[in-house]
């Protein structure tokens, strides 16, 4: 094993947090034809991304009953940060905490993406947008139904057609078949640019499994290096 990779893993398996490492990593080179799955250019509709549509896009998440989670939900979570982000994150539902405090990945998973957002230089709130697949708690935090997800989707597509990043992360795999409309297998999908209506999709470890799987760890941490090459060549850097 090369010692800058031994240096990562190291750190990534001791470490409580992950720290921002200025210099580029080795693994910062471009990003390979055979890392690119069909990338167009970007077609969601431009649209004025004014207030108006964020009042109205919140309103209707926040009374929706499209689907049997409204029930047990205290409130709808409909997503955090800056609505002219670069970076959109997607997760797969709110948890108890979310949904008591009305904001995503506030709990322990939450504070791992924080971590792995700090990993990469990145602040939730700034350049960054965070969302849910399913705005609504799904009880005893069960991974979303798909007709859930059905159900929920326009919602999701709005705030990317209102915030237009350059880059969605799709975590997990329940978001990034919510995004991509298709069966994804992490391992297989992980490492390569999708595609969602034109704007390019990274798909990697859900947080709350990566505390669960601490050996894919190093994984997630090749995944940042990734997407942050991506995003740096997306900006023509
Ligand atoms: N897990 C998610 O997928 N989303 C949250 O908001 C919290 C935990």
């Amino acid at each position: 094993m090369n010692p800058g990779r031994e240096r990562i893993l190291r750190e990534l398996g001791l470490g409580p947090t992950w720290r921002l490492r200025s210099p580029p990593l080795p693994e910062d080179g471009p990003v390979a034809a055979s890392e690119v799955d069909r990338v167009a250019p970007a077609v969601v509709a431009s649209g004025a991304a004014g207030l108006a549509d964020w009042d109205r896009l919140a309103a209707t998440v926040r009374d929706c009953r499209a689907c049997g989670l409204c029930a047990a939900r205290k409130q709808a979570v409909l997503g955090v940060g800056d609505r002219h982000a670069d970076w959109l994150f997607v997760g797969e539902g709110p948890g108890a905490e979310e949904d008591q405090r009305g904001e995503p990945f506030v709990g322990q998973a939450g504070k791992l993406l924080d971590n792995m957002l700090a990993a990469i230089g990145l602040r939730r709130g700034e350049d960054v947008y965070i969302a849910n697949a399913v705005k609504c708690r799904p009880p005893e935090n069960r991974t979303p139904e798909a007709p859930e997800i059905d159900a929920c989707r326009p919602y999701l597509e709005q705030q990317i057609g209102l915030i237009r990043p350059r880059l969605i992360v799709a975590l997990g795999r329940p978001a990034a078949q919510a995004l991509l409309k298709t069966e994804v297998k992490i391992a297989a999908a992980r490492g390569r640019l999708h595609e969602y209506q034109g704007i390019p999709l990274v798909i990697t470890y859900h947080p709350a499994y990566l505390l669960r799987n601490l050996t894919d760890k190093a994984k997630a941490w090749e995944d940042l290096c990734f997407m942050r090459r991506s995003m740096r060549q997306l900006k023509g850097g």
